[in-house]
């Protein structure tokens, strides 16, 4: 009777804990985080604005401008939701979560002072400078006569960068005096919209690491490394995209480097904000340089990563939501995140054209053909269900995931189920993990 009893009250415990969550963003990140979310013995439905192909299947889609919080708002109301969480930047830099807050609705997030962090480099520069976190010498332009003065102290390449958001387009490494002029003029001429401010830093050589805390108003825990491959074509040639592939850990991030990111990075943001009485909470993703083992940062992320996600949630072994909601309570110290020894990678298969013009709106086929085992994910990105059949809906259109003990197998894997899906509108690189690969090829 006592284990009747028991088991009766666990299924009204978990009936009456079931929660209904919204999650914002329609990327491949925003996939991977649904798809972990679907899993949590915690859930009863989640709505995602807008979603794509691929949260189609598991959650219910609202189109819906995620930038239009009045709107958003009253679809959150109408769907009963409990907890919304945030994928993308742009939403929480104009400050979606003071806004759901000031509503009463409970939200997984930076607030929109915290994310100056990644909405400007100003303040984020700023910050640095005021808690000597190291990072790159720089200067905040205005004006023409700003930048001729950094010109005369700090050695070229330089690298420019706008201020505010500007999707992955706002930095441009100059190795001439002339194009550092005209890359900042061109800023303060407005070619962003998000601000006309420049900042000019030294360039940093080394390595690059990103490196992910989940936050609370009191307490972080770890969550992950990763490695993106941001330049178009192989061997890192070619312009900048959002993220061609990655993979997970970074061996890079030693115990002893961790040590030094925590210490000299992490520790220090989050006490600075602290002290300015906006705390942080949400994920965080610092990008790092490393340089003779020394981190060095090269930007903040109030976000996950795209495809650094990806990569790093298919490792998470506890339960997402209930991370979620003990973050949302300010009870992170009381969960152990617990992570599989496991490898992984991904390859983003895009649309043929990117990151410059491409077309939209193109035929996939054979998706259904590839056989997922347990160990193979395909994450949807830029897709949709058009007439019924799958479309392609942006640049970056599927995420191809596997994990495993060993890069190059996992990489080899990744490729065998790519290739099924003889999809000639398409392309991808084969080299992703290029750099720990050709190391040793036991990774
Ligand atoms: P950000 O948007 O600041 O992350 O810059 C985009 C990319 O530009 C980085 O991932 C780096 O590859 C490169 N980058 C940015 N700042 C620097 C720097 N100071 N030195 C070298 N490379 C940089
Ligand atoms: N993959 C780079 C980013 O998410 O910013």
């Amino acid at each position: 009777i006592s284990l009747a009893f028991f088991l009766f009250i666990y299924k009204l415990y978990i009936i009456y804990s079931d929660m209904n969550i919204a999650l914002i963003g329609s990327g491949g990140r925003e996939h991977a985080l649904c798809k972990k979310m679907y899993e949590s013995e915690l859930v009863n439905k989640i709505v995602c604005f807008p979603g794509n192909a691929g949260t189609a299947n598991i959650a219910v889609n609202i189109e819906v401008d995620i930038l239009n919080f009045k709107k958003v708002l009253k679809l959150i109301k109408f769907h009963k939701i409990d907890l919304v969480v945030v994928g993308p930047e742009e939403p929480l830099v104009k400050g979606i979560v003071d806004f759901l807050k000031k509503n009463r609705v409970k939200v997984f997030g930076p607030n929109k002072y915290a994310a100056k962090l990644e909405g400007s480099k100003a303040f984020m520069k700023k910050i640095c400078e005021q808690n000597n976190i190291p990072t790159a010498r720089f200067k905040i332009c205005s004006q023409k006569k700003h930048v001729q003065s950094f010109l005369n102290y700090c050695k070229l390449p330089i690298v420019v960068k706008a201020d505010g958001l500007a999707a992955g387009k706002g930095v441009t490494i100059c190795k001439t005096k002339a194009k550092v002029q005209k890359a900042a003029d061109e800023i303060f001429q407005g070619k962003f919209k998000s601000s006309n401010k420049a900042v000019l830093e030294e360039f940093l050589e080394g390595e690059e690491a990103s490196y992910f805390i989940i936050a609370d108003n009191k307490e972080f825990k770890f969550f992950g490394t990763a490695q993106d491959h941001k330049r178009v074509y192989e061997k890192d040639k070619g312009p900048n995209t959002g993220g061609m592939g990655a993979y997970s850990p970074a061996p890079i991030v030693t115990k002893k480097l961790e040590k030094k990111v925590i210490s000299k990075i992490i520790n220090p943001t989050l006490k600075a904000l602290k002290k300015n009485k906006n705390p942080y909470s949400g994920f965080l993703y610092v990008g790092l340089m490393i340089q003779n083992n020394e981190p060095y940062l090269i930007e903040y992320n109030v976000r996950m990563g795209d495809p650094e996600c990806q990569v790093i949630l298919p490792r998470l072994k506890t339960d997402i939501v209930k991370i979620f909601k003990n973050a949302t309570e300010n009870k992170l110290k009381k969960i152990k995140i617990k992570w599989e020894k496991q490898k992984s990678m991904t390859i983003v298969l895009c649309a043929k054209g990117y990151p410059g013009n491409y077309k939209k709106n193109l035929r996939i086929t054979n998706i259904d053909k590839i056989k997922l085992s347990k160990k193979d994910f395909i994450y949807h990105a830029g897709t949709k269900i058009s007439g019924g059949e799958l479309r392609s809906n942006g640049g970056r259109v599927l995420n191809v995931t596997s994990i495993g003990k060993n890069f190059l197998k996992i990489r080899n894997k990744i490729l065998t189920n790519i290739k099924k899906l003889k999809w000639n509108y398409g392309f991808y690189r084969r080299d992703i993990g290029w750099k720990v690969i050709n190391k040793n090829e036991n990774n």
